[in-house]
């Protein structure tokens, strides 16, 4: 499980943005905005607008791409949220899923005991809480993260159910399931995409840190001796993910936690990290869970969780090489290495330089003017275009303004119809980050569109 700021390195801040800017240009442009902003907000959710939504779609279906499409030893699954409480009892959430808070009595806010240091006091100026007399803090009392419900009218301790803060469990408890059906031998993979909810103390950092959140969790089973070699594997594809994404190289560590740092699940962990505006930070977990798991459910459910090989006529219990991603994390990751600005014929330009296959939109269809039937042609264009690639049709304002928000979204291509288009049947298609303008017939744009689409792309920031 996720500990906080756990890199034991001061927080080296990114070089190129800050998460003012990053909050500012998702809202203005529409992809996230604070949760129920009408009533003044609720700490640390968020709503995700269209934009938000087209570019975390966009990193789910290449997650789902990477462990379905590109290989045949994953299968998936959709789990429900609310699951049998004994799960949570097997798991060590219950007991273990914990930090420990202390409340100050004076400015009556509440802090994580583990990080007072990092943690700011309620009270001007501004102090870490516990450092002057005035603070009163009560001892530290544990604090379970996970979100209680009850299921059926009466609030009784029978009723209590938990929203899962992890998908993972729902793939174990469904091992069994999986195993029959697909009939797999391991090494094998059950991947899940879905929210999960933990009552985060501290949340923040816009999206990095939420209380309701997505994960996209695989649990790789695997034979027990062959366990180190498929934990340094996945180590390396998922760092591999992240980079054919267009995340920059020299933003992206691998940093393995100390002993005293594991999660009780685990012998191994390794995080992907990424250097994120507030500093080094997880981006995703890898972690060898053994037999946990397995073993853990089997002895509260009374049911056989392993493998039987029918050639050695022997069971065994798989253990686990899990790649643990947040899609909200990852879709900041992107938004953050992406963003850049410059200065072009004396104005400032803010572009989102998104990996082509996860921008929001891949092309913007503008009429260089709105008469001389541009705008007829060009929604034509468009019509053509929407229903191979994700394009939009712009037809309001000065064409500089409409390709500034394109470039604000991270279109990678806009196609203007202009004049010379009524004669030729031509168009301009102008390139997001090299700015360059070519004519391109209109006959054969969505083949061209799709085939640059596909094509290996890295950032321009690295240029
Ligand atoms: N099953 C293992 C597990 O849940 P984790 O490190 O706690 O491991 C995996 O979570 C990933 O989920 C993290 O690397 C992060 O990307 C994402 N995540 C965890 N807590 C989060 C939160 N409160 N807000 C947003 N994303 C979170």
């Amino acid at each position: 499980m996720e500990t906080q700021s756990a890199t034991g390195e001061p927080a080296e801040p990114a070089d190129d943005v800050t998460l003012d800017e990053i909050v500012a240009l998702c809202k203005r442009r529409g992809f996230i905005f604070q949760s129920s902003e009408i009533y003044g907000g609720l700490g640390s959710t968020y709503d995700y607008g269209h934009y938000g939504v087209l570019l975390k779609n966009n990193v789910k279906a290449e997650w789902w791409r990477a462990m379905l499409t590109e290989r045949d030893d994953i299968v998936a699954l959709d789990s429900a949220i609310l699951q049998h409480p004994r799960t949570w009892e097997a798991s060590g959430h219950l007991e273990g899923f914990t930090d420990p808070l202390v409340d100050c009595r004076t400015c009556k806010l509440r802090f994580r005991a583990d990080k007072l240091e990092d943690a700011q006091c309620g009270r001007k100026p501004s102090k870490h809480p516990g450092e002057t007399d005035d603070c009163d803090l009560t001892d530290p009392r544990q604090f379970n993260l996970m979100f209680e419900t009850h299921m059926g009218p009466v609030r009784d301790d029978a009723s209590t159910v938990y929203l899962r803060p992890e998908t993972a469990q729902g793939i174990f408890v469904n091992f069994k399931n999986v195993l029959q059906f697909s009939r797999r031998k391991p090494p094998f993979g059950i991947a899940q995409i879905g929210k999960s909810f933990r009552n985060e103390i501290t949340p923040g950092n816009f999206i990095f840190r939420t209380r309701e959140f997505e994960q996209m969790e695989m649990e790789f089973f695997v034979p027990p001796d062959e366990a180190e070699r498929w934990f340094d594997y996945w180590l390396e594809e998922r760092m591999r993910w992240y980079v054919e994404l267009g995340i920059r190289p020299d933003h992206l560590r691998l940093r393995r936690h100390p002993p005293e740092e594991l999660s009780h699940y685990s012998s191994a962990t390794s995080d992907i990290e990424y250097l994120f505006p507030i500093g080094w930070s997880e981006l995703e977990g890898i972690a060898n869970r053994g037999d946990f798991d397995l073993r853990q459910h089997a002895k509260f459910s009374g049911e056989k969780l392993e493998y039987f090989d029918q050639q050695s006529g022997e069971g065994y219990v798989p253990h686990v090489i899990e790649p643990a991603a947040g899609a909200d994390r990852a879709a900041l990751a992107f938004i953050v290495d992406a963003y850049d600005t410059e200065e072009v014929e004396g104005r400032k330009r803010t572009v989102l330089r998104l990996h082509p296959r996860l921008a929001p939109v891949k092309v913007a269809v503008l009429p260089l003017v709105s008469r001389e039937s541009m705008p007829e042609r060009a929604r034509e264009v468009y019509e053509q275009l929407r229903t191979r690639i994700a394009a939009e049709y712009d037809e309001g304002g000065s064409i500089g303004r409409r390709y500034r928000r394109q470039d604000e979204i991270g279109t990678p291509w806009g196609v203007t119809v202009d004049g010379q288009t009524a004669e030729d049947d031509t168009v301009t298609l102008r390139d997001r980050d090299s700015l360059a303008q070519t004519r391109v017939p209109i006959e054969g744009l969505a083949d061209e569109l799709a085939a640059r689409i596909d094509q290996a792309w890295s950032s321009p920031k690295l240029d």
